[in-house]
């Protein structure tokens, strides 16, 4: 008879590779600040990732900027850089990984007769020599090089495996077989992954990957039948952020992995009492909202509104939960601290809550809330949240809301005054918009004057009950870029004037980085 330590020895792991700051940035309108990927990328260092893929170094400055940075905070988890298979990507990306501790080259070329005769124009021969050369390139610089057969789940299987045997010899280290274009479905998928690991000459000297779009729905389901047919890494986004329709979503793979370990024996390194933390500051810098229903991190992922699931719950919360939801950092939100609370058991909060502040942080977050103490009657943790991550949204702030001041009702036009600190000048303006939104909206550009359109605005409230604080997401646009910005506060209106002008910061530190080759970002 098998025992239970017996079978968790048998136990293997799958590495967790996330691609949230590279193929999830690529989805129109979800970049990120350089502040934002490192806080993210400390994120996810405590979360247990193994790879963290930190940009496209070659695509911009901003980029190979993020790739470098990253790799000098992060210890635990290795770094990824992407690259086509040209010799001046590789380069680039071998000089942005260099500081990391364990750093990785990853190269991406189509393997696909679609992709090989109408992108790359090349013959598949042709292809295979530059695969040869440019692994063998990166080998020299790096040991630990990821090779990806783009659209590999469209290519001709014979031709992909002598692909895949090329990059082996030339001295990739895993192996990935993207279904870029969101199209396999699980049986299909599973069956390539163990063609390859049977027929590949070497396939035993490398780790196989999964990389899975979610064109159809079925990108976790395609991993985890990836993971069934021999990969042993996963390729995955927080949220499902990526490309059209996303990447498969990191959350779901690792809780699919723990919750079924009776018909998927894998292990993962992650922590999973982060995932909500890490979920939630996603969705905070990319402005791009959790769908409430979403499995695990939707905020009804564990709500029970019946009658007859709530009886079930209070009986044995096993009725209707195959997981608690403790297990992914969502704790019930509850009454924390009021205006007595004192700075020792703030910092206690914020630590069960996941944020370890330095002490500059510390202070500036605990006066916040005692200002939020003082207006609301209860705080809750989700306001303690919204209240520290606003303040990690803003970075370096050249323009600070001080004042506002708005006039709205039933009878227009509304009005808004404005004082705001630029560069340390006062500078005040009113101005009357068709609504009240849109009169502090116009105030800012008064004060402010900028070429930006506005792509979105959104608003939610963190918690329930009038008081509650608004947690408001904009989405600038200007020549191309895209910044978002977010605050929270309990009056909308300040909350609304905090974002636009986070958003404005963003996207003035952005335009000072070099724009990237559309040519280079839109394809490999
Ligand atoms: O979807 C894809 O093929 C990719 C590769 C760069 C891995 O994102
Ligand atoms: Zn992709």
């Amino acid at each position: 008879m098998t025992s239970v330590s017996d079978a968790a020895a048998k136990r293997e792991n799958v590495i967790i590779f996330d691609t949230t700051m590279r193929d999830g940035e690529q989805s129109p309108g979800a970049s990120m600040s350089l502040d934002e990927k490192l806080e993210l990328a400390k994120i996810m260092e405590e979360m247990g990732v193994d790879v963290i893929e930190a940009g496209f170094p070659i695509a911009s400055n901003g980029d190979f900027e993020a790739v470098r940075e990253v790799s000098k905070i992060v210890k635990e988890s290795t770094i990824a850089g992407l690259c086509r298979a040209h010799t001046m990507d590789i380069d680039r990306c071998a000089e942005a990984i260099k500081p990391a501790r364990r750093g990785r080259i990853h190269i991406v070329i189509a393997t696909s007769p679609l992709h090989m005769k109408h992108k790359l124009q090349m013959e598949p021969g042709d292809v295979l020599d530059v695969i040869a050369r440019t692994v063998g390139h990166a080998r020299n610089l790096c040991d630990d090089i990821e090779w990806s057969a783009e659209d590999a789940t469209r290519s001709e299987r014979e031709f992909l495996r002598r692909a895949v045997e090329t990059a082996i010899k030339a001295g990739a280290t895993t192996i990935n077989l993207p279904d870029t274009v969101g199209y396999t479905y699980p049986t299909e998928y599973a069956d390539l992954f163990r063609y390859m690991v049977e027929n590949v000459d070497g396939a035993d000297r490398v780790i196989f990957s999964t990389h899975c779009h979610n064109d159809l729905g079925l990108a976790v389901a395609n991993s985890l039948a990836g993971v069934q047919g021999g990969a042993r890494q996963v390729e995955c986004a927080i949220n499902g952020l990526g490309e059209r329709a996303g990447n498969a979503a990191l959350e779901e793979i690792v809780m699919a992995l723990r919750v079924r370990g009776d018909r998927l024996p894998y292990d993962t390194r992650i922590d999973t009492t982060h995932i909500t933390r890490a979920s939630r500051y996603v969705s905070a810098i990319t402005g791009f909202p959790v769908q409430y229903n979403k499995a695990i991190v939707g905020k009804n992922a564990f709500s029970h509104e019946s009658g007859i699931h709530q009886d079930g719950m209070l009986k044995n919360r096993e009725t209707y939960e195959i997981m608690r939801p403790e297990d992914v950092g969502q704790a019930p939100s509850s009454l924390v601290m009021g205006k007595h609370s004192g700075r020792h058991a703030f910092r206690a909060k914020l630590k069960d809550l996941g944020y370890e502040l330095g002490q500059n942080a510390l202070n500036e977050a605990f006066g916040r809330f005692k200002d939020l103490a003082d207006r609301k009657k209860h705080v809750y943790d989700d306001d303690i949240v919204a209240l520290v991550d606003d303040a990690l949204a803003r970075g370096a702030e050249r323009i600070r809301v001080k004042n506002l001041r708005v006039v709205a009702g039933t009878e227009g036009p509304q009005e808004a005054q404005l004082t705001v600190e630029i560069d340390g000048e006062e500078r005040s303006a009113s101005a009357t918009g068709d609504g009240p939104v849109d009169a502090v909206f116009n105030a800012i550009h008064v004060v402010a004057p900028h070429g930006a359109t506005l792509r979105l605005f959104q608003v939610h409230a963190v918690t329930e009950g009038t008081d509650a604080q608004a947690q408001v997401s904009v989405r600038l646009e200007e020549d191309g870029r895209i910044a978002t910005g977010q605050a929270a506060d309990t009056d909308t209106l300040t909350a609304s004037a905090k974002a636009y002008v986070n958003a404005l910061n963003n996207l003035f530190a952005r335009k000072e980085k070099t724009r990237p080759d559309p040519a280079i970002a839109s394809g490999f």
